[in-house]
């Protein structure tokens, strides 16, 4: 790509996250603008987004009526304090994600991320048992091949080795569940897996090596994204629910990628009949069009913190600058009245088949190991190439982009999680580009 922006811009100053810094300025994509299921890039062709930006943008991008709440907001009040202070806006989006939420999940507190949100979560979770007389319950659960954002919290509890291996001890006491993954019995499931609800028991080991009184959480994606959309076995989630519910530990549901839409419903808790005692939310929350997050807790989780502290006292020393910020929270609330005009949550569930056949329909194709999907979430695994793990799934993100697609890799598996607005139409050009370039990779 040479035009004449990508001639002036010195790339040199900005050092990008989770990219392949030298690689990506060898030969930079830069995108330009967009408009619901496509980017324009630099170059003035159109980019089909299969991957809703970064499993954010849910209702398709610039949305009209996103933008317009967002520049209304800018031109009315840019910022406000949450320490001590309040804007209308902030309450009303709380008040409308409790009553989305399931049970009673009716504590809302907001963030700028996901990261942000997980490690409010997890320190929720150890506020709790503090103020609950079990301080000693500081130990947090994760899961291999978990990831749960960049901070140090999510760091300790994601099971992501490479995510891990250059900060040192992380946090102290994080243990980790097994992944939920077999090719041996999964290999080309259709949605959730048969095999694995097991699994789950090895929180019983965890509790028999560590001791309850030591254990504050378990926190685990419904189904985990990053590591190549992992689906849940039969049964796992409900397992988990009811070992952590008998051991008084909680249990997180990450939804930083499942809330808002991803499996036709609002939360995937909603979705696999599971409530967890706290959720954390980001991405699709504002469609992606400014940061935001927020944790939903259950309400005698926040009354146990509040209530233990004396009357006119902060109950809970936690919380950012920018948490509930008037435009990411005006990008909310008009983001969550265009999944509901648009019923866009029901149009997910109904494109599920469609998108299901569309993926498994490349079994045949070169290099395929496995595929698998849940909601509109899928991957395509690649056989790694020999003493080059990696270099397959480079190569096919580089041939999609060529070829007008936009996909996400990690290693050598392709994620595919499009903006809910995907006609049915373009999720078979999602499958042929992605066919085509399966064909074409060594
Ligand atoms: C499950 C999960 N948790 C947390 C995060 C981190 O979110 P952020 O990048 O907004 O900090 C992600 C990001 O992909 C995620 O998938």
């Amino acid at each position: 790509m040479s035009t004449r922006l990508h001639n002036e811009l010195n790339l040199g100053a900005y050092w990008m996250p989770f990219t392949a810094n030298r690689a990506y300025k060898a030969k930079a994509r830069l995108l330009q603008s967009a408009a619901g299921m496509y980017y324009r890039s630099e170059d003035g062709s159109d980019i089909l987004d299969a991957i809703a930006g970064l499993w954010c943008c849910n209702a398709g991008h610039c949305h009209p009526r996103i933008a317009a709440a967002i520049a209304r907001q800018a031109a009315q009040l840019d910022y406000a304090t949450a320490f001590q202070m309040g804007h209308p806006t902030a309450f009303r989006l709380a008040e409308r994600l409790a009553s989305a939420a399931p049970a009673d999940l009716n504590a809302v507190f907001f963030t700028n991320s996901g990261s942000e949100s997980v490690d409010t979560a997890l320190k929720i979770a150890l506020a709790y048992h503090h103020a609950r007389g079990e301080p000693a319950r500081t130990r947090v659960v994760g899961r291999e091949r978990g990831y749960h954002g960049a901070g140090f919290g999510g760091t300790s509890v994601g099971g992501i080795g490479n995510n891990r291996k250059a900060f040192g001890p992380l946090l102290p006491g994080a243990v980790h569940l097994p992944q939920t993954y077999s090719h041996e019995h999964q290999a080309f499931s259709r949605g959730q897996p048969a095999w694995g609800a097991h699994l789950a028991d090895d929180l019983e080991r965890i509790v028999a090596v560590h001791d309850v009184s030591t254990i504050a959480a378990v926190i685990v994606e419904p189904f985990a994204g990053s590591a190549g959309v992992l689906p849940p076995p039969i049964g796992y989630l409900e397992r988990l629910r009811e070992i952590t519910a008998a051991h008084g530990i909680l249990l997180i549901f990450d939804e930083v990628i499942t809330a808002f839409g991803r499996l036709g419903a609002s939360f995937a808790a909603e979705r696999f009949g599971v409530v967890p005692d706290l959720i954390t939310t980001a991405k699709g929350i504002t469609s992606g069009a400014v940061p935001l997050g927020a944790v939903l807790v259950r309400e005698d989780i926040r009354a146990a913190i509040v209530e233990s502290a004396p009357a006119g006292a902060i109950e809970f020393f936690h919380g950012y600058t920018y948490s509930g910020h008037p435009l990411a929270t005006a990008a909310a609330m008009a983001a969550l009245d265009v999944y509901e005009d648009e019923n866009l949550f029901a149009r997910a569930r109904e494109l599920e088949g469609t998108f299901e056949n569309a993926l498994h329909g490349l079994a045949d194709r070169p290099h395929v190991r496995d595929i698998r999907n849940v909601g509109l979430a899928g991957a395509v695994e690649i056989e790694p190439r020999a003493g080059a793990p990696g270099a397959r799934g480079n190569e096919a993100f580089a041939a999609a982009f060529e070829r007008g697609l936009l996909i996400r890799t990690t290693a050598d598996t392709v994620a595919i999680s499009p903006p809910l607005i995907v006609s049915e139409r373009e999720i078979e050009t999602i499958a042929s580009v992605l066919g085509d370039v399966l064909d074409d990779i060594r």
